[in-house]
């Protein structure tokens, strides 16, 4: 079995931008703007959120987050990103989802200017990817394909098999390894909570794509010999035994598959720095 270093890769990528940045700067060029938007204090979220903001300190991006309490109305988050889209020193806007209850995440999708819209959540940009036009893919799905490129994992005529069909990862990812090029022309298999007998999909898959959010579901036995498993999964389960109190794990028993799998990504450290050195490039294009 070999690793799937995303961890490797997401450096590799940052660096690059660095001093694609460094030069902009040097001659006076744009210097990208990403701004954030949070919600609420979900302790996921404000880590994500976090862990974007300081990446792009580190690659020399400008960078700006708007915190609201959950007391925040639709309303005025509309008109937060209106005013966000009318900025013309911001190229890049994310909100963070989940958002509260009583937000409609469509609406707040929708409003984002589908040219700052590094997520790639917009229906235009969702679109435009299902008709293989250029644009903004989503920051996970798009890390996924990096990660498949960088270790030349063939992908044509392969069975994958996607477990989830969320629209931030299963949905977007399924599209996109059917699409004619590389990554993709593969046989692509979506499962989700209908699913009826999970493991007779599973074991069929050259490629399986775990992004269901249950801790450790695929087993070894749900899983081929020479499988490819790209474990998209962060569940936070108590740890007592860690400072944090939790640690983290993947929608893929990773001790249990290692030894049956050709390549796998670990969790943490596989497909999570990837979506950020993917929003970070999106950002880059946003600028461009
Ligand atoms: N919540 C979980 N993943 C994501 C993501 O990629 N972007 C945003 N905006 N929210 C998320």
């Amino acid at each position: 079995m070999q690793l799937l270093d995303g961890k490797a890769l997401s450096q590799k990528i940052k660096l690059q931008i660095k001093e694609d940045v460094a030069k902009r700067a040097a001659s006076g060029g744009i210097i990208p703007h990403l701004c954030a938007i949070l919600v609420g204090n979900d302790p996921a979220s404000e880590t994500y959120v976090r862990n974007k903001i300081l990446s792009c300190e580190e690659i020399g991006y400008k960078s700006t987050m708007f915190r609201y309490d959950t007391s925040i109305t639709e309303e005025e988050l509309l008109a937060k990103i209106e005013e966000i889209n009318n900025d013309e020193s911001i190229h890049g806007l994310l909100v963070q989802l989940p958002l509260p209850k009583h937000i409609d995440v469509s609406k707040v999708v929708e409003k984002v200017d589908y040219r700052k819209d590094v997520d790639g959540f917009h229906p235009m940009n969702i679109g435009r990817m299902a008709k293989n036009m250029p644009c903004a893919l989503p920051a996970t799905p798009y890390g996924i394909l990096k990660i498949l490129e960088e270790y030349k994992i063939e992908t044509k005529g392969k069975n994958c098999v996607v477990v989830g069909r969320s629209q931030i990862v299963g949905s977007p990812i399924s599209i996109l390894m059917s699409r004619p090029g590389y990554p993709g022309n593969a046989t692509v298999t979506v499962c989700h909570s209908h699913t009826k007998d999970l493991a007779s999909f599973t074991r069929e898959a050259d490629i399986i794509i775990a992004a269901v959010g249950v801790p450790e579901l695929i087993k070894e036995n749900m899983v081929k010999e020479g499988a490819v498993i790209i474990d998209v999964g962060m569940n936070r389960i108590e740890d007592a035994t860690r400072k944090s109190g939790f640690r983290l794990v993947g929608d893929v028993a990773f001790d249990e598959v290692k030894d049956k799998c050709s390549f796998i990504t670990p969790v943490p450290g596989g497909v999570g720095p990837m979506t950020i050195a993917c929003l970070l490039l999106n950002t880059l294009q946003a600028a461009s």
